[in-house]
């Protein structure tokens, strides 16, 4: 029987459950055995048992939700039955994490003799560019890595001749929605709409009592959440890394004179939304508290801060995010169990409401290019790369 595994890592995004659960149940269906690797690239890291909690001890609690799940970083076999129930589920019941081992070659080297001792050669990868990243060079090193632990006596040649290519295929997760190789990553869609909730119930309350409120969001030097989630709510002004003010004498007036023409047409609340990557023109973070100072000084508004956080990681799902999962859960299923897996990884993601198959590892390179320029003050060379996400 083929066999794969099955990681999250990284930031956790929603619709991560329905990753694994498309996941788990299309290969359950075409007669593969699935294994969820836990806490992310640290249960390949770690291995071994994964022991839940024993029945007796939970008799006299009065609350032990979720305690049938393991708590250590490992890999174990995971059923139909074990995947209920997760669709509608914020984060991802086999855990995330961000493992340091798994960046050192001793940890990759571990992580091989791991899923060889588990007889796993397939592996769905679901999380961020750096979890895409870490499976890229994991992949690659494979080979080497199996002589290493030949020569150390951790495999037996025969093992290591059993499993000569690691097949991977990943899937991209994160609210950053800053992959090259897909217009959406799971995970944004549900983001944006926290945002747009939050955003709502602020103004309400900035109506009341005339006040100005900077919100700032999530994504790191990605601004999709940021400029998405001010056309969605009608934000007086917004700041994204992608495009920072070109002239720092004059940002600060050309905003207040927005903000006071809002102001003096007659509204009441005033929302300014800050992605939390924005800089100014010499590269300097500009932040949330830098902007209220400059509304409370320059225009005297009554200006509150508020940092949405981790609120747009966590929570139910959007139906299009669990749509999206599921889709490129069953796609990555049928590439990763073909006879002949794909000599490179694959990285399974959506454009133009179709799913595409691209070489991970160029998508990877891209998407670290496109954050360089941003870096490098390149906005235009961003956008364009960005743009032309699937025209090379
Ligand atoms: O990459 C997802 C993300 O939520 C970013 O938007 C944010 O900058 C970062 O992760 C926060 O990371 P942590 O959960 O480690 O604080």
């Amino acid at each position: 029987k083929k066999r794969l595994g099955v990681l999250t890592s990284g930031g956790d995004s929603p619709g991560m459950n329905a990753a694994v659960r498309a996941v788990v149940r299309a290969a359950l269906a075409k007669g593969a055995e699935v294994y969820a690797i836990y806490e992310g690239y640290q249960g390949m890291v770690e291995g071994g048992e994964c022991p839940l909690p024993a029945p007796s001890s939970r008799d006299n609690e009065p609350f032990m939700g979720n305690v049938s799940l393991p708590q250590q970083a490992c890999i174990r076999p995971i059923s139909w039955h074990e995947v209920s129930g997760i669709l509608q589920k914020g984060g991802t019941i086999i855990g995330t994490a961000r493992s340091l081992a798994f960046k050192t070659r001793e940890g990759r080297r571990r992580a091989a003799r791991n899923l060889i001792r588990e007889g796993i050669d397939r592996l769905v990868a679901i999380g961020g560019d750096g979890t895409l990243t870490g499976a890229d060079l994991f992949r690659r090193e494979w080979p080497e890595l199996l002589k290493e632990l030949v020569e150390n006596g951790e495999i037996r040649p025969e093992e290591a001749a059993a499993y000569p290519q690691l097949a991977i295929v990943g899937l991209t997760a994160s609210i950053d929605n800053d992959m090259y190789g897909s217009d959406m990553t799971i995970g944004t869609d549900t983001a944006l709409h926290r945002i747009t909730e939050a955003v709502d119930a602020i103004s309400s309350t900035a109506a009341s009592h005339q006040r100005t409120f900077v919100v700032e969001v999530m994504g790191r030097n990605c601004g999709y959440l940021a400029l998405m989630g001010a056309i969605a709510t009608g934000a007086d002004w917004v700041m994204i890394p992608e495009q920072p003010p070109q002239d720092n004498g004059s940002w600060e007036d050309r905003m207040c004179s927005v903000l006071k023409a809002g102001r003096d047409s007659g509204r009441r609340d005033t929302i300014v939304i800050v992605a939390e990557g924005s800089r100014d023109s010499d590269g300097n973070p500009i932040s949330s508290d830098r902007i209220k100072q400059v509304l409370e000084e320059r225009l005297g508004e009554d200006a509150r801060v508020t940092i949405l956080g981790h609120v747009q990681r966590g929570g139910s799902p959007s139906a299009f995010d669990r749509n999206l999962s599921t889709l490129l859960g069953c796609a990555a299923v049928d590439e990763i169990l073909k006879d002949e897996p794909h000599p490179e990884p694959l990285l399974i993601g959506m454009h133009g409401n179709r799913i595409v198959r691209s070489p991970l590892m160029h998508c990877v390179q891209q998407t670290h290019v496109v954050a360089e320029a941003i870096a490098n003050g390149e906005y235009e060379r961003a956008m364009d790369l960005r743009g032309n996400s699937f025209k090379d």
